[in-house]
């Protein structure tokens, strides 16, 4: 057991999924896959048998498009999916809209993003329907063209597939196309235990950026499209964006590695297994409240501020203060250990103890 109240020997992160290494079996690949020589730019015989791995996966021919960060991903993905002159309509606290500097807009050649509101940072249909009719056919107006869901999301929620089965709804009913951020496919799936045809084209996504840096990857997200008829200009797109990879052999690699031997699924497990006990055992103390449910690997809660600074000061790495004040973000990954989910807890509950001496003395 590590030292409560006494500086961490090493520090312990609980302030991103992006702060983890990489997995030794997708290290492994990398190196097995590095004798010889392999055709470029995908042409490669380990692209083609991820191609088939995740139609495979997904029970349908999917079109598969390998870059190396989900912002490419998510920018690329809406850039088949909306016209300069369109809207795409998303969670104001989403990715999209907040941490990929333009990106989507720069993609689109200057689509508008639209934000449609919602609880747990997920998108409300009936507010998702009424903006998605406003001036429609109206030549002054941005058209409503596409609608991106992220699951998980941002804040840690998921979309039940009857929620994302409305959202659907809307965009038929709308004729908007269907984008899910999948920076946390992963996490997202073993929380609903579902397929993944389940949680994407079988409720009309027409795009998906299946992300996996997250979870175990050195570097590579899959765009992949369910609609086969978009797969040409997306490989124009990708090359003209600069993200067409020469030796695309390392990130097919990588990416079958990755789903080999349900190593995806059992590190999201892991993860989501590792945020639902750091949630239960805080959301136990008195003096620290949850803020919502904890559905996959990122929680909020309510703590007090002396407490997360004597936490950082300690050595315990997260966000805090940057939501709200007194609200601290945590973020579990493949690699939190158990015992540093106990340090943490462990921590609070001796500031807590000390609080309460020091008050009695
Ligand atoms: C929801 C979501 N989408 C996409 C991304 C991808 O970001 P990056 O471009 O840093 O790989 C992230 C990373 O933080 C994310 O949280």
């Amino acid at each position: 057991m590590l030292a409560t109240n006494q500086r961490l020997s090493r520090p312990i992160s609980f302030s991103s999924d992006n702060v983890t290494g990489v997995q030794p079996q997708i290290l492994q690949a990398l190196q097995d896959c590095n004798s010889g020589m392999a055709a470029p730019y995908g042409h490669d015989d380990y692209t083609a048998a991820c191609e088939a791995r995740l139609s495979a996966l997904f029970e349908c021919d999917v079109s598969l498009f390998l870059v190396p960060t989900g912002t490419a991903a998510n920018a690329l993905s809406l850039s088949v999916l909306c016209p300069p002159w369109g809207a795409v309509l998303c969670h104001p606290d989403s990715h999209i809209n907040n941490d990929e500097c333009g990106a989507p807009e720069f993609y689109t050649h200057g689509a508008k993003i639209i934000g449609i509101g919602g609880a747990d940072s997920k998108i409300d249909p009936q507010q998702l329907a009424l903006r998605a009719g406003v001036k429609k056919q109206d030549v002054h107006s941005v058209q409503p063209a596409v609608v991106s869901v992220t699951q998980a999301t941002e804040t840690g929620s998921v979309y039940t597939l009857d929620e994302l089965q409305q959202i659907s709804g809307v965009c038929r009913e709308h004729g908007l196309r269907l984008h899910m951020d999948g920076a946390r496919f992963a996490n997202a799936l073993v929380a609903l235990d579902c397929t993944p045809a389940e949680m994407t084209w079988k409720l009309g996504v027409d795009a998906l950026s299946f992300g996996a840096t997250k979870n175990g990857v050195l570097a590579a997200e899959a765009i992949l499209l369910f609609d086969a008829g978009l797969a040409q200009e997306m490989g124009y797109r990708r090359k003209r964006a600069g993200h067409l990879f020469s030796k695309m052999r390392f990130m097919s690699a990588q990416m079958l590695a990755y789903l080999e031997e349900d190593l995806w699924l059992n590190n999201a497990r892991h993860s989501n297994a590792m945020a639902a006990r750091l949630g239960a055992e805080l959301g136990a103390i008195e003096g620290i409240e949850l803020c919502g449910e904890v559905a996959a690997n990122i929680l909020f809660c309510k703590m007090p501020q002396a407490l997360s600074a004597a936490l950082i000061e300690q050595g315990f790495q997260f966000y805090s203060d940057r939501w709200a004040p007194g609200v601290v973000r945590l973020v579990t990954s493949f690699m939190t250990r158990e015992e540093e989910v106990t340090a943490l807890v462990e921590a609070c509950r001796c500031w807590f103890d000390n609080q309460a001496i020091l008050g009695s003395s």
